[in-house]
């Protein structure tokens, strides 16, 4: 259970706010790149609660400005995209990605008004088919170059606006456990609903590696972030699930499968599930340069209720249902839930670091260290390591844990 002020704290995203200022030193996807094209060379943005315009000029340069022309304050996702930057709609004024007004065609001949106007603007980079932002101060940290983002691959990405704060979306990440009741148990009974129970069982039973009894959930803290690891079923603490487990990137990405899943603070009340996935090329394939990105609604058509008709929508489901912002005063926190109880430390801790002018975990500035970061995750096939699964993680013998919960034999009462 948390104070109101904890939970405001953990959950407040817009400008000034401690959580706030800790998202604003990392670099958030806001689109993919094929959405800027010449029919659609705008596109209105909200982050951190802060809402922004994204243009890619005639020069094929990206900015992202505050939405108002200073002028007249028309709305410049209505502009006009030239080779030097946006041209307003309303008067014709121009505006590079720095923000600096580059021209004022009523103005006299000669005129130097247009030095004295400048509209705020934030650095944009593309990396793997998407556009990134970062809002923070200057220097910028280099953009992190994450493993499947770099790897030559089949890349594509689908963002959902949910109507919900980000930290219940990304809690998730470290709540194993759901696995068992949300995709196995709840989502065998969704899709196999006129089932006898008999029935259901038994594909409960079939139904993915994870989402077995949990028999024992660690979590250690890495310099990246938290690896979250499990023993399910009859598993012992070799299998892969235990061995290499799966990262959360600090602050808010999980790289799970061949996924990297982004919980995007939009403002406090919406976050953008945006997730990349990628696959390796097979004999004679190529990179696709042309990244897919695709808007996918959260709602069963033409309701207002969540489609949990498949493991992300049921996700989203949980997500979207604990309320508008999760209220973190009334909850009771189980053996379970020491993951998010170690992930709530961890970031009131990074909030700290930026409150005392120190640079947060997981930000790099030297090339060197950003060229790829690759990182271990269970059952995945790793490029140049074909044929198995573990790539260079296979023989690593994960440290104990830092927190780790033992559930019983018998699931911790979690059996039926
Ligand atoms: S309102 Fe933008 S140029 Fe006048
Ligand atoms: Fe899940």
């Amino acid at each position: 259970m948390l104070t109101q002020a904890q939970n405001d704290r953990l959950t407040r995203v817009g400008p000034g706010t401690p959580m706030g200022e800790l998202m604003r030193r990392y670099w958030h996807p806001i689109a993919g790149s094929v959405q800027l094209n010449e029919e659609e060379p705008t596109k209105e943005v909200r982050l951190l609660g802060e809402d922004l315009v994204l243009f890619r000029s005639t020069k094929g340069k990206l900015g992202l400005v505050e939405p108002s022309c200073p002028h007249r304050k028309a709305n410049l996702s209505y502009g006009v995209p030239e080779p030097e930057g946006i041209r307003c709609a309303y008067h014709g004024w121009v505006f590079d990605e720095t923000g600096a007004c580059v021209d004022q065609p009523s103005e006299p001949a000669g005129s130097r008004f247009k030095e004295k106007v400048k509209i705020k603007a934030y650095k944009v980079e593309e990396l793997g088919g998407l556009i990134f932002a970062y809002m923070g101060p200057e220097p910028a940290p280099l953009l992190p170059r994450w493993d499947i983002l770099v790897w030559p691959g089949i890349r594509s990405a689908t963002s959902v606006m949910l109507p919900c704060n980000w930290l219940q979306c990304h809690e998730n990440s470290l709540d194993p456990l759901h696995f068992q009741w949300l995709h196995r148990y709840y989502g065998g009974w969704v899709m196999h609903r006129r089932m006898p129970k008999e029935e259901r069982d038994a594909w409960n039973a079939q139904t993915l590696a994870k989402g077995d009894d949990h028999r024992k959930i660690g979590f250690e803290l890495t310099s990246y972030g938290i690896i979250k690891r499990r023993v399910v079923g009859d598993d012992t603490e070799d299998e892969e699930n235990w061995k290499l487990g799966h990262p959360i990137l600090f602050p808010h990405i999980l790289r799970n499968g061949a996924t990297l899943q982004y919980r995007i603070p939009v403002d406090d009340t919406h976050t953008d599930h945006l997730v990349f996935t990628y696959r390796r090329l097979q004999d004679g394939e190529e990179t696709n340069e042309v990244v897919p990105f695709e808007n996918i609604s959260p709602y069963w058509p033409g309701t207002t209720r969540f489609r949990d008709d498949y493991v992300r929508g049921q996700d989203q489901t949980a997500w979207a249902i604990q309320g508008a912002i999760c209220d973190r005063t009334t909850e009771h926190l189980g053996v379970t839930d020491v993951g998010l109880i170690m992930f709530r430390r961890l970031l009131e801790q990074q909030m700290k670091v930026v409150e005392d002018g120190g640079e947060p975990m997981n930000t790099y500035r030297d090339p060197a260290e950003n060229e790829i970061h690759v990182f271990p995750v269970e059952r995945f096939t790793y490029p140049g390591y074909d044929g198995f699964t573990g790539g260079p993680f296979l023989s690593d013998t994960p440290r104990k844990p830092d927190v780790e919960a033992i559930l019983s034999g018998e699931g911790a009462g979690l059996k039926e």
